[in-house]
Order: structure tokens, then C-alpha cells, then sequence
């Protein structure tokens, strides 16, 4: 079968990694892709938000599976448009990648479904804002409405820093995002990420993972889109895994399949196990990055044949998904500047010879300048390893990372030291 994957970052070449793999795939395409997913798929140069030139290339190209890589396309769509033509689909329609795409939607349905989850209220304008803010103590979670690329989300410690956090919510610091906020309550615990392919009411496990957020060692600093991750997270065990699918994930795939919007495709369940039990913190309608590597890495199921039954609505009657037993772990190394406005441009080498240790070195934010390959973004490179530990899987990256020559690029050196800490 042919398929076409939409996407450009890390994520997505580890999902066409994953897919080359699959004895089912004829041809893959990539759009846009970049220069580590060219190694396993063809490039095409196509817009993802020009949905009717997605569907002409699907038809031309005899594509049997679109795979949706990042949350933009899903909100703005496009699922929706390729299934009305009769292709099949990875990934959740408009209305279920609400889910992502509007907190206000996510926290709505978690009250109306008993879903544990922070205390919230939205409010549309400033006034709205600080009257509600008084219904919270301190410290306080202040969050714009609609996607911002991660970045949406004020931890406020005083009243000040709350102030501070509306000024910048109204003044449109977050563009469209933020002419809503949501106001939350905090909530104390550790983060763990929960992973499950969801077709309708059918819930499959995926695997857990935690990524470190902050770019500074000892998670300090400003927060990113991950500097690293690793699976499997020890502290979600598989007691941990049932009472999320009982009580967060299958009671929401209900809700949207009640609502007649049923959720199809990878549902990524942000957790907070704080004392009285995991609740939720944000969902995600599609893998994380970094976490995506880390779980491919350890799948030993053939992900296309996966991503066809969740498509076709097949999910209750296919083999579930098998991960190994090792840890996996990954290495973001990103560009100089980064959170903030990146250095690109400079050059990176011997990647061969860091995957000549074993590990494997997934592309985000890279481009060719001729031959020669540049740093094209913030987040550059996944240096993914799999090891019998974690310390083990941690050491392999690091060993591929040495390898590396990107002298414009950093990386932080204690990726899964929590986990290292715990585990050993
Ligand atoms: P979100 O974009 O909603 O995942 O928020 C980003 C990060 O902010 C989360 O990963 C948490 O670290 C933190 N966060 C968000 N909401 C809360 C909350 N209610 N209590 C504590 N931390 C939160
Ligand atoms: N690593 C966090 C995310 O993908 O949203």
C-alpha cells in the first residue's frame, strides 16, 4: 500500500522509520518532510493546509493510508475532508481534535464526563479574568485557549505574576490563542505522559513517557517543546494504566463517540499524579515530540498495520500494540538560542558515525545547504538509543551524541536523570 505521512519534524521521521519497517508499505510519501525522512520516503512538495491538493495527490498516487503527523492540520480539518473523499485516515477529525485544539473544549467534557482534572474557568476578557481569578489560590495556572505551540501555559506564584500573565494573554502576546483564557487551579505531582490508540470507544495502550520541558539542566529555565524523553516511565505502572483508561481516557473516547464525533487515531493524555490520583492535564490528538521517537523505538508491532486498523475502525479486533521491555531514551539537540530565536544555519556532520554506535538519529529542525546538512530550526536532531535500563538507554545516547559535530548546537546532559535516579 502506499501511504502519505504529513509532517516535518521528529516525530514524523520516526513514524516513517517505523513505517519503512512494515511488510504492507509499498511506497511512502512525505509532505514536506525533511532530510531524515527523505532516507525512507519520497518528498513531495504539497500544502498540507491546501486540502484539495492533498486529496488530487492521493488519488493520483493511489494512497491508501494518510498518515496526520501534528495537531495544526487535525484542528484545522483535514481528516475531515480526505475521509468525505472515502480515504482513510490517521488521525481525529475538527471536532475530536478539539481535544488539542481548544482547553476550554477538553475541560468542558471532562466536567460533563466526571473526568479528574484541575479545577478551571474560562473567561473571554480581562474583567472576566480577575473576578475569576478570585475563585483560586496561589500558585495559579493561566493558560491561553487555543493551540500555542506549547508555550500558552503561566505558572503565576503571586497576584502580580497573574496580573502580569492576563496583560499578556489580552494584549495578544499569543495571537488568536489567547483571546480566551482558562483559569486553573495548580496541581502538585509528577507529570507522566499516557499514550492509546483510540477508534470510537476502543482503547489500546500505547506506552507512557516523560520529557523534560525545560532547556536548562536540573529542568531549569524556560519552558520548550521537550529537550528529551524517555519510555517506559517506571512510576506509571500497569495498575497506574488501567485506572487512567477507567477513568480519564475510555470515559472521554464515550463522551465524543456519544456526541456522535468519535476520537480515531494516537490520543496523548498529559497526567499529573498528584495525591489523591492521576488527572488530567491536557490531551494531545497525536504523538508527542520527542516522545514519538522513543515510542517507536521500542514498538515491535508493524505500526502501519496499527495505524490501518485504528483507520478502518478495527481497533477491537486487531492484534494490540507490543513494546519491547527495554528503556528507551532521546536527546534533543537543538540550535544555539533556542527557546528563543534559534541560530540556524550552521553545520552538522558524522551522524554515521553516531548511529554506528547503535543508537538512532531521527531529524526535526534540519535542511540540505548543497550537500551539506544545516540546522534548519529550533529542536534539530532526536538522538534516540534503546538500552536494558534506562541509565543504559541514557549512556547510548549520550555516546551517539559525542559523536555528533553540530558545534552550533546544544544539548542538556541529564536527560532521564529522574528516571536514572529511581531506576539505576
Ligand atoms: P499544557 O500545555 O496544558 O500541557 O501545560 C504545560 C505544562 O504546564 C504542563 O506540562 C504542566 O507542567 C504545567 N501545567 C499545566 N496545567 C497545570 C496545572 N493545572 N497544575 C500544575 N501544572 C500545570
Ligand atoms: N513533548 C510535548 C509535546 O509533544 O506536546
Amino acid at each position: 500500500m502506499n501511504v502519505l505521512l504529513i509532517g516535518s519534524g521528529g516525530r514524523e521521521h520516526a513514524l516513517a522509520w517505523k513505517l519503512a519497517q512494515s511488510p504492507l508499505l509499498n511506497k511512502l510519501y512525505a509532505a514536506p518532510g525533511n532530510p531524515g525522512i527523505a532516507e525512507e520516503a519520497e518528498l513531495v512538495e504539497l500544502d498540507p493546509a491546501d486540502h484539495r491538493a492533498v486529496i488530487d495527490f492521493c488519488r493520483r498516487q493511489s494512497i491508501g493510508l494518510v498518515v496526520i503527523g501534528p495537531e495544526a492540520p487535525l484542528v484545522d480539518g483535514l481528516a475531515d475532508n480526505l475521509r468525505t473523499m472515502g480515504l482513510l485516515v490517521f488521525g481525529p477529525n475538527r471536532i475530536p481534535a478539539q481535544l488539542e485544539g481548544s482547553k476550554g473544549f477538553t475541560k468542558a467534557l471532562c466536567d460533563h464526563a466526571g473526568i479528574p482534572t484541575a479545577r478551571w474557568a474560562r473567561a473571554s476578557d480581562r474583567l472576566a479574568a480577575e473576578a475569576a481569578l478570585e475563585d483560586f489560590g496561589l500558585p495559579v495556572v493561566i493558560k491561553a485557549d487555543g493551540l500555542a505551540a506549547g508555550k500558552g501555559v503561566i505558572i503565576a506564584e503571586t497576584a502580580e505574576q497573574a496580573a502580569l500573565a492576563l496583560d499578556m494573554m489580552f494584549d495578544g502576546g499569543f495571537g488568536g490563542a489567547g483571546e480566551s483564557v482558562v483559569i486553573e487551579e495548580y496541581m502538585e505531582g509528577e507529570e507522566v505522559s499516557f499514550f492509546a490508540l483510540v477508534d470510537g470507544e476502543t482503547v489500546r495502550p500505547f506506552g507512557s513517557a516523560q520529557d523534560h520541558k525545560r532547556v536548562g539542566e536540573g529542568d531549569t529555565g524556560p519552558n520548550t517543546g521537550g529537550m528529551g524523553a524517555y519510555s517506559p516511565a517506571s512510576i506509571f505502572t500497569l495498575k497506574l494504566e488501567r485506572r487512567v483508561i477507567k477513568e480519564i481516557v475510555a470515559p472521554t473516547a464515550q463522551a465524543l463517540a456519544a456526541d456522535g464525533t468519535p476520537y480515531s487515531g494516537i490520543l496523548y493524555a498529559g497526567l499529573m499524579l498528584t495525591a489523591e490520583g492521576p488527572k488530567l492535564v491536557e490531551y494531545n490528538a497525536r504523538f508527542g515530540d520527542p516522545e514519538c521517537p522513543v515510542l517507536m523505538m521500542r514498538l515491535e508491532s508493524d505500526l502501519l498495520a496499527l495505524m490501518l486498523a485504528t483507520a478502518k475502525g478495527e481497533l477491537a479486533t486487531a492484534r494490540k500494540p507490543r513494546l519491547a521491555k527495554e528503556s528507551a531514551l532521546t536527546v534533543v539537540m537543538a540550535a544555539k538560542g533556542y527557546p528563543g530565536t534559534p541560530e540556524i544555519g550552521s553545520g552538522i556532520a558524522h551522524l554515521a558515525d553516531a548511529e554506528a554506535t547503535g543508537a538512532k538519529v531521527f531529524h526535526a529542525g534540519t535542511a540540505k545547504s548543497g550537500t551539506h546538512l544545516v540546522a534548519a530550526g529550533g529542536r534539530v536532531l532526536n538522538v534516540t538509543a534503546l538500552g536494558a535500563t534506562v541509565a543504559e538507554a541514557q549512556a547510548a545516547a549520550y555516546r551517539a551524541v559525542d559523536a555528533i559535530h553540530f558545534p552550533g548546537g546544544f544539548c542538556r546532559r541529564d536527560i532521564g536523570w529522574r528516571e536514572v535516579a529511581r531506576k539505576g
